[in-house]
């Protein structure tokens, strides 16, 4: 479209998508549902900026990341300051935390969010380029009880909504035993170099472990002989590790070791988890997540342990259906006009407990009856000549079928 085509329509940009109708309901309901775990888990609602500095995520989720290499969406603002949306909240939480200084208030943390983040990937099914997390950060746990707790937790929201899912799971390491296993990694692939793709020729040299997740056949062919980083784990990671999976088998909570799971952000250590499904196609991922022990640091402030996760709220509903929950629903409408600023009046206290439909212009009994049948309404209420004249309303309940004439203050 050409900037002088004024009256051509408006399209919304490609990867980003308005979300109406049938599909906010489930938004809506899915994120009413998925708060209310959430709370109950101990965690409360916290909101960051959209906008942030590019630094931040340069610096939490790596430079080497395709996220921030490929797929940011930077630019300079007005006061000449280096910004972008944020692609993901984990990042945005560890800032806010500490800008507060709560690294030097000890006790622990726990928030969700969610809300949009922006990623300039190549839009297919289930990939977006504007998307929607739901997500929640724990600092201040080291024990890897707090791994099976987060874990355990997203199987119930996933449950709750009756979708079926697969555990996948590994540990990275820390900055004990991690160095020495991307040494023996950069050795092993150091054979294959010229056989990898471009992007692992790069990784290799700025971070090996992002070669194990490659999706290039021939390079998962090179890594079939490859170290494993389970075999490397140092005592402390390795008994974690041990702990995780006895805590998740205690709880029936079934998993798979998939020691290639490395995620595409550069900021986790130890565990790292994903929740895959296979009814969404290619992109099968609907929720990940891991420990960040080392976040807080690389963000400036004291050594904290962290571990999170996100759930991808449109590859999600895909999956969600809702369940039957009829909601009750009062239709009241006026029989003439005299009756219509009392309908409004009645209406407007009903709706400090009941959703309640108000039809405006006065209309006879079998066109109000029709309208609410049409709404769904359960409840029709009625207020003509001879109710008001005796502070009276018509009820009729659709589903007990029962009609009445009852006071208004018994209403
Ligand atoms: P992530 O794996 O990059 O992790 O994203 C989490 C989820 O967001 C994915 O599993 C997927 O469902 C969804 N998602 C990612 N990219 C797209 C896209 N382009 N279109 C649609 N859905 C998408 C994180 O973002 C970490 N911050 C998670 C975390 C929190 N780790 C620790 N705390």
């Amino acid at each position: 479209m050409s900037k002088t085509d004024n009256k051509a329509i408006i399209q919304s940009l490609r990867g980003m998508k308005d979300i109406v109708n049938d599909e906010s309901t489930l938004f809506t309901y899915f994120v009413d549902n998925t708060s209310a775990i959430a709370k109950r888990y101990g965690f409360s609602y916290m909101e960051t900026p959209i906008l942030e500095e590019t630094a931040l995520f340069k610096r939490s989720v790596g430079e080497s990341s395709d996220i921030v290499n490929k797929e940011m969406y930077n630019f300079t603002d007005k006061g000449e300051h280096e910004v972008c949306l944020r692609p993901e909240g984990t990042a945005g939480v560890v800032r806010h935390f500490v800008q507060k200084k709560l690294d030097r208030a000890g006790g622990t943390q726990r928030w969700y969010y969610h809300g949009p983040m922006f990623r300039y990937e190549r839009p297919q099914k289930g990939r977006l380029r504007e998307f929607h997390q739901f997500g929640c950060e724990v600092f201040g746990v080291e024990s890897v009880i707090e791994d099976a707790n987060i874990i355990m937790m997203i199987k119930e929201i996933l449950e709750f909504f009756g979708i079926g899912f697969k555990l996948q799971l590994n540990s990275l390491g820390d900055q004990n035993c991690m160095p020495q296993y991307k040494e023996n990694l950069v050795n092993h692939l150091s054979f294959f170099r010229e056989e990898l793709c471009e992007d692992c020729q790069v990784r290799i040299d700025k971070n090996p472990i992002r070669v194990l997740d490659c999706k290039n056949d021939n390079c998962q062919l090179k890594l079939s002989n490859a170290p494993k980083i389970t075999d490397n784990l140092c005592d402390s990671c390795n008994t974690d590790f041990e702990k995780l999976k006895e805590i998740l088998d205690f709880n029936d909570v079934k998993y798979e070791i998939d020691t290639n799971l490395v995620r595409g952000l550069d900021y986790y250590s130890k565990t790292a988890f994903e929740f895959v499904s296979n009814e969404i196609g290619a992109q099968s991922a609907i929720a990940g997540g891991g420990r960040y022990d080392k976040l807080v640091e690389f963000l400036g402030g004291r050594p904290t342990p962290g571990i999170g996760f996100a759930i991808g709220i449109e590859r999600l509903l895909e999956l969600v259906k809702m369940k039957e929950s009829k909601e009750d629903i009062i239709y009241m409408g006026a029989l003439d006009e005299a009756s219509v600023n009392i309908v409004l009046k009645i209406a407007n206290a009903k709706r400090k407990t009941s959703k309640t439909l108000v039809e405006y212009t006065p209309r006879n009994f079998n066109k109000h009856f029709k309208l609410a049948e049409k709404v769904n309404a359960n409840i029709l209420a009625l207020i003509g000549e001879k109710e008001l004249s005796e502070g009276t309303i018509y009820i009729k309940n659709f589903i007990t079928k029962e009609e009445k004439t009852i006071k208004l203050e018994d209403f």
